[in-house]
């Protein structure tokens, strides 16, 4: 099956889907993105993504392209062009095309691009049993990480040592040794008095969906959360490790820098809320993974 996309308000074939290379995307990063998955067909959680791509787009003086319930019904339509079943959904937006010059356009009509891919999330359920590695590597990115943009730079680089390493996702630190968050993932330790930390909202991070949805989830069962900045020295040390994200959901760490995490496999709390957010999924979309 082709695979479609979807640009500027057309569906088009994935290799005839193009943007002009004026567009201030691709010339000065100046855009955002969103990726919201899909289980069956069904968008999870896609009230927060299309929440979170408003606020990122007002912060950057960019126009909405069009309203969040319009964004998830093209969605939803070209995830079911795409085939629809267990999916990745991009959303990209940029200030659109005009002159290169830095300052903005006086005119310009935001770029909208939208792809979907087929994920298979059956590799995490193995990694939710086994854990995944992390490594550490230096937090060189701007100061407004609360900004979801395509400027991915930093991350890209970090993700690279840690998959030349061999590990599944690098952590980012801070000169201070602060753990801010992963290079696509929200980073958590269950401390030695059993709470479940994390760095605070703000500009230091993305706060991802699945850290609020975790956090809810995690609250309702009688967890306790907080959030508060920790060191590497307190990440080395903690009973647990995780991460989060819409494309890892909530896995737990065995090592870090090549030293096991607690056991070496995932702790009893990290393995509670991978099941959780499962269930949260199976609530909202009525997808369970095959075990
Ligand atoms: C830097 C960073 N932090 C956190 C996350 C997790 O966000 P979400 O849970 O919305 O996928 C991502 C996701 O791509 C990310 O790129």
């Amino acid at each position: 099956m082709p695979r479609i996309a979807y640009v500027d308000g057309a569906y088009v074939p994935l290799s005839e889907a193009a943007v002009s290379i004026e567009d201030r995307g691709f010339q000065f990063a100046d855009g955002v993105y969103e990726v919201a998955a899909a289980f069956d067909g069904k968008l999870f959680d896609f009230e927060g993504h299309a929440a979170r791509l408003r606020r990122n787009l007002a912060e950057l003086s960019i126009d909405e392209p069009m309203s969040a319930k319009a964004l998830e019904l093209v969605g939803r339509k070209l995830l079911a062009k795409n085939g629809g079943g267990t999916a990745l959904l991009y959303i990209q937006v940029t200030r659109g095309q005009a002159r290169r010059d830095h300052p903005f356009p006086a005119v310009s009509t935001p770029t909208l691009v939208m792809t979907a891919r087929g994920y298979d999330y059956a590799p995490r359920v193995k990694q939710q049993l086994n854990g995944v590695k992390l490594l550490t590597q230096p937090d060189e990115r701007w100061g407004r990480c609360d900004i979801k943009s395509v400027a991915l730079l930093a991350n890209v680089l970090a993700k690279q040592a840690a998959r030349q390493a061999g590990a599944f996702e690098a952590v980012l630190v801070e000169d201070d040794g602060t753990v801010t968050e992963g290079a696509s993932t929200n980073i958590w330790i269950v401390d030695r008095n059993g709470m479940i930390v994390t760095h605070p909202a703000g500009r230091k991070i993305l706060s991802g969906i699945v850290r609020d949805t975790l956090m809810r989830l995690a609250k309702a069962d009688g967890l306790k959360v907080v959030e508060r900045a920790f060191d590497v020295a307190e990440m080395n040390a903690a009973a647990e490790v995780f991460v989060t994200s819409t494309t890892a959901l909530c896995i737990g760490v065995s090592s870090i820098d090549g030293t096991p995490v607690g056991s070496g496999t995932p702790g009893p709390v990290s393995r509670r809320l991978g099941a959780l957010v499962w269930d949260e999924i199976a609530r909202q979309t009525g997808y369970r993974p095959a075990v």
